[in-house]
């Protein structure tokens, strides 16, 4: 089989890129192991900056969007006995929207569906070929048990942290930088209506806690907890008993609403950079060039930056420019490492340290992001969205 580009994973990243691709009319296929419902059901986090709506627009999704999300001028930063919001609008003219990254990716589905792209899920030993050269090729195996070989002109490697493609680039040489945290997130769904109107990030002896929402009905929130829990350890009471307490119940007469929890699930936390970002005629994006900690939300929205660079990129390779690309993973990366550094700096200041001094420090860089202007707009400008293009 012969296409363009093959576009391994139908993560965010991937659907995206060929949603863009197939735009510029460019051929795509697109590979997946796991099923269509497997893969938009997955609960990811839900914080889409202005930039990545600016995209989502051009991909045909900004109505939807707007239509069924919600937009957030901003976040609460708080302590134990204060809470103070930052206003992204007012500090930088830039606000967030709410919606969820598991309704991105029924959305890209949809759209797909219409434009008749060619996606096979539940694909399996994915291999890839040649890259070095101008005809790079992507061996698997389909639900059938055909094997398979395409051909293409570039291949995209959209497969997370766990795919193949992170491997063929780095045999080739390139680093690495890795983070690990001692900490993890317990994380819940639960159907009540938050007791929040925009999200709160706050600070306490006891561990972090974030109050998220995906609805007016529906509740997302988060507690720090060493890495290496097990769900089993933390019954529905103890984590409501434990986000009361850290998200402040009690302070000028807030509480938080309790209900009936749907899901929950503990997440490991590490900060992952490899470069370059590219070998020959393969391109990384999303998950599989980059990990970043939950905390701001960054991780979909580097994702859809990457592909925003790399669709042009792309579609200009396919036309036939074989310098197109070159400049892809220098581009990309000034923004990867802006967003490591924002989404490592958030975590480290929020997050409980053992070191009573580094609490100190902590509360201080707190206090000066909430009083001073400057301060506030450095968070802000971070956290609504830096322009795709640094
Ligand atoms: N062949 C094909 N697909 C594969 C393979 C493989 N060998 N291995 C993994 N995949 C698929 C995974 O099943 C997954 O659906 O690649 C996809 C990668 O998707 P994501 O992990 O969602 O990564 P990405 O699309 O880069 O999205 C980034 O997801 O993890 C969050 O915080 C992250 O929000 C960010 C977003
Ligand atoms: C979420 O809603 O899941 C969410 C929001 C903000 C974050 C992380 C996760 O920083």
């Amino acid at each position: 089989m012969r296409t363009q580009v093959v576009v391994v994973g139908a993560g965010p990243a991937g659907l995206l890129l060929a949603r863009l691709l197939g735009q510029r009319g460019v051929d795509v296929v697109v590979l997946e192991t796991r099923s269509r419902e497997y893969v938009e059901a997955r609960i990811r986090a839900g914080i889409l900056e202005h930039s990545t709506l600016e995209v989502l627009d051009g991909a045909g999704l900004g109505d939807v969007v707007r239509r069924d999300g919600a937009e957030h001028r901003g976040v609460y930063l708080q302590w134990p006995g204060e809470r103070h919001h930052l206003d992204f609008v007012d500090l930088v003219g830039r606000s967030v929207w709410l919606y969820g990254q598991t309704e991105v990716t029924r959305q890209l589905g949809l759209a797909h569906d219409a434009a008749g792209t060619q996606i096979a899920y539940e694909v399996a030993d994915v291999e890839l070929h040649d890259v070095d050269g101008e005809r790079p090729s992507v061996t698997y195996t389909d639900r059938d048990g055909v094997r398979t070989r395409v051909e293409a002109v570039a291949v995209a490697g959209c497969d997370g942290s766990f795919g193949p493609s992170r491997p063929v680039v780095a045999d080739a040489g390139g680093e690495t930088w890795e983070r690990t945290y001692d900490y993890s997130w317990l994380g819940i769904l639960a159907d009540v209506a938050p007791s929040t109107d925009e999200l709160i990030y706050a600070w306490h002896d006891d561990g972090f806690a974030l109050h998220s929402m995906r609805s007016a009905s529906v509740s997302r929130l988060y507690l720090q907890v060493p890495a290496g829990t097990e769900i089993g350890q933390w019954s529905d009471d103890r984590i409501w008993d434990a986000l009361s307490t850290r998200l402040g119940a009690g302070i000028d007469g807030w509480q938080l609403t309790p209900g009936p929890i749907t899901e929950k699930s503990v997440l490991p936390m590490r900060s992952h950079v490899c470069a370059p970002m590219r070998r020959g005629r393969l391109f990384l994006a999303g998950d599989a060039a980059h990990i970043v900690p939950p905390t701001g939300a960054k991780g979909l929205n580097l994702a859809v930056a990457d592909v925003a660079l790399l669709a042009p990129a792309l579609a200009d390779l396919a036309a036939g420019d074989p310098a197109a690309g070159e400049r892809y993973s220098e581009r990309a990366l000034r923004r990867v490492w802006r967003c490591t550094h924002f989404s490592w700096w958030m975590t480290t200041m929020l997050h409980r340290d053992d070191d009573p001094f580094t609490r100190q420090l902590q509360l201080s860089q707190l206090q000066w992001v909430t009083s001073s202007r400057a301060g506030a707009a450095g968070l802000a400008e971070n956290y609504a969205g830096l322009p795709i293009s640094l």
